[in-house]
Parts: structure tokens; C-alpha cells; sequence
């Protein structure tokens, strides 16, 4: 038997920008959360802490070059972690080190993902099944980060047989920061959130903890933080549909009237969002392509039938995927974009899309 720790979690979580209201983050999302995005979610309202996307952990990696500019080049004033995947105790400490050069706010751990490509190689989710290979891993990287050590979990594999044994080990090692999505890895993405499992969580763990999965809405943010007592939410795909997401939140924490968001800003925020996600020599075809797996999100709260979505997705230029906004968004600027998604809307990605597809996000497995 290991010796229980002394003492609480090993160092401070960064301020929020509210002070004693919960906190927000916005979920790590491979692919979608990358500088530009992240740098146009900060001009809609940040969130307390960003996450960047997953950086994978192996004999000969390096960390990704396009996942090092969305730390090195962060300019939305807000503090980032750096998000490790991977099972080798000596390639994950290395990395840590090397990501320690740079400007994060911590180290966080994927115990979630659940792409079969990635859990067969027993990684991300597919950890969940063994937990004593977790022990090693959180006490090799509790060891070589000084500062904040934050966890990702989902709460099993199959099912949550390891939950208390993991939830054990988070607080053996002194994890500063757990986030959840309260479903098994087997869940994938569709099931209903098990809110009482993150309440668990919170009862069970010594640091804070985030509420993920299914917090589509700031009423919602509330809602999920009253029921599991957590210390704040992580929102993923609904931050991809209303970047403002993470300000109504706080005004919804303060007792404030939440900012309303029109067809119109809606409008504005694909336009934003295009100017940002432009890289140098993408051709037209595959920059319309990328906004379709953004627009898939936004399309869920622009009509209960979904005619957005199908216009949207059948645009192979900038000038006709304007003209669909323009034709959706426009006709009556002020109407109210739907707080919560519509329901029966589903944001699925098209065909187009390969490296979600290659990843495990297929179009069943991120629908809402
Ligand atoms: C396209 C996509 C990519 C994701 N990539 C990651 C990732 O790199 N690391 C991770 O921990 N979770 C990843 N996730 C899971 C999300 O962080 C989050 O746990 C999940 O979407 C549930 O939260 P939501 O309902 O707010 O979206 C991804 C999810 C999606 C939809």
C-alpha cells in the first residue's frame, strides 16, 4: 500500500476573471481549438482557462508545432494548459519538460479520448481500464511539474468499476485540477451526462473540479454547477455553436441579465471566424470545407429545420457560403439565435472533414 499524501493540492489555480463566481474553461477539442479559434472565442467573452488540443505522447515525438503557437502566440490575456496524451512514464515527463519552456499555466492529462484508434494503443480513454498504469503515470508527472498538474477524465471505460480507485489516485497525487465529462468511454458522445457521477467526483477529490459534457447553455452552466457542487464547467461543442458562451455564464453566476445574441452576431462571428481560420495558400474549396465543421455547431441554434445547415453544406465557395449566411442570417437580423440547440438539429461534420473522421469524431460520435 502506497502512503496516503499530506497536505492539498501542490500549487494555486489562476484567478478567474470574476472572482467568487465558478469557473469556465473551454474544453480541448482536436482540430477546432487552435490559435484562431481560441483567439475569436476571446473576442466573444473569454473563458477562465483554455486547454490547448491534445499533444501526442511517443518515442519519437515532438511537440506539434501548430499546437506550441496557440501557447506561444496566446493573446486572449487568459491562462492555458497544455493537454498531453500518452502512456510512456519517460516520453510523457520529457514532454512536460519541454512544454515547461514554454508559457503555460500547466500540465493536463487525457484520460478521455475515446477514439478506438487511440484507446487500442491504451492511451487517453483506454487508461481508464488500468488504473494501476494511471498510478505510475500521475506520480511520474505529479514528480517532474512543479507547478499545476491538471487531470481529463471521463468517469470509465465500459463502466465506472475504476471510478474510486482513479478518484483515489487524482488525490494521492495531488492532481490541482480535474475536469470530467460524466460519461464512460464507451458512451462516446451521445448518451446523457451522469451529473451524479461528477457529484461524486466533487465529494470524493481533495482539488476542484469542472463539470463537462452538455453544458449548452449559461441557464444550463448554472444548473450543472448547483446539481454536481463543481467548481466551475468546461464547455466543448456548444462553446463552437455561441463563443459568448463563456460571458453569459459569468453574468448568469452574478445574477446578471445574459447578453441576448441576434442572427445578426451570429453573422458576425462566421465572418470573424473565416478572417481567422484564413491561412496562407488554403485554397478557397478547403477553407469553406474547415468552416463547415464550425458552422455545423453554429447551425443548431440558427432554425428548428435545420435549412441552414443544408444550405450551408452544399457551398464550395466563399462567395456562395456568404450568400447562405447572408440568406439565413440576414433576412431578419434581430431574431434571437436559440439559447439552447434546436432539438433534432445535429451537428454532424461532412465528408470533408477527414481528420476529425480520422480521429475517432465521426459523424455519429460528435453529434450532440
Ligand atoms: C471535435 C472534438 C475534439 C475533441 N478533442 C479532444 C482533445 O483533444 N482532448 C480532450 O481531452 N477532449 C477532446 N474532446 C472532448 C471534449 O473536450 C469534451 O470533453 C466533450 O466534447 C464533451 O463536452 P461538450 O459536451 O461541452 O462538448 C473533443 C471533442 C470534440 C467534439
Amino acid at each position: 500500500m502506497k502512503p496516503e499524501p499530506a497536505g492539498p493540492p501542490a500549487a494555486r489555480l489562476p484567478a478567474g476573471i470574476l472572482p467568487q463566481v465558478p469557473l469556465t474553461a473551454l474544453a480541448p477539442m482536436q482540430d477546432v481549438t487552435d490559435l484562431a479559434f481560441m483567439r475569436v472565442i476571446a473576442h466573444y467573452g473569454a473563458p477562465d482557462y483554455f486547454f490547448t488540443e491534445f499533444f501526442r505522447v511517443h518515442a519519437q515525438s515532438q511537440p506539434e508545432r501548430h499546437i506550441l503557437r496557440s501557447i506561444d502566440e496566446n493573446s486572449t490575456g487568459r491562462p492555458i494548459f497544455a493537454q498531453l496524451i500518452g502512456e510512456d512514464l519517460a516520453h510523457l515527463t520529457r514532454t512536460a519538460g519541454e512544454l515547461l519552456r514554454h508559457p503555460v499555466a500547466g500540465i493536463d492529462l487525457n484520460l478521455g479520448c475515446p477514439a478506438p484508434k487511440v484507446y487500442k494503443k491504451n492511451v487517453g480513454g483506454g487508461l481508464l481500464r488500468e488504473p494501476g498504469k494511471i498510478d505510475e503515470i500521475l506520480g511520474a508527472l505529479r514528480a517532474a511539474v512543479p507547478g499545476l498538474f491538471t487531470v481529463k477524465m471521463r468517469i470509465g471505460f465500459d463502466d465506472t468499476r475504476n471510478f474510486d480507485r482513479i478518484l483515489e489516485l487524482v488525490n494521492r497525487h495531488r492532481v490541482d485540477l480535474l475536469s470530467v465529462h460524466g460519461r464512460t468511454v464507451k458512451e462516446m458522445y451521445r448518451s446523457e451526462v451522469h451529473y451524479d457521477a461528477i457529484a461524486h467526483a466533487v465529494a470524493h477529490v481533495r482539488c476542484p473540479v469542472l463539470a463537462n459534457g452538455n453544458v449548452t447553455s449559461a441557464a444550463r452552466a448554472r444548473s450543472v454547477v448547483a446539481e454536481t457542487g463543481a467548481a466551475g464547467v468546461m464547455i466543448g461543442r456548444h462553446a463552437i455553436r455561441n463563443p459568448w458562451i463563456f460571458r453569459q455564464c459569468r453574468q448568469e453566476f452574478a445574477g446578471e441579465p445574459v447578453t441576448a445574441v441576434t442572427l445578426g452576431d451570429v453573422r458576425d462571428y462566421i465572418e470573424r471566424l473565416y478572417r481567422a481560420t484564413a491561412v496562407p495558400g488554403l485554397a478557397e474549396r478547403l477553407h469553406v470545407n474547415k468552416m463547415k465543421k464550425y458552422l455545423n455547431f453554429v447551425g443548431q441554434g440558427v432554425d428548428d429545420a435545420g435549412a441552414f445547415l443544408y444550405d450551408m453544406r452544399r457551398t464550395e465557395t466563399e462567395a456562395a457560403l456568404f450568400e447562405a449566411c447572408d440568406r439565413h442570417l440576414l433576412a431578419d437580423p434581430a431574431r434571437a439565435f436559440a439559447t439552447e440547440p434546436y432539438p433534432g438539429v445535429i451537428a454532424r461534420p461532412n465528408c470533408e472533414t477527414p481528420s476529425l473522421l480520422a480521429d475517432g469524431c465521426s459523424l455519429e460520435t460528435i453529434s450532440a
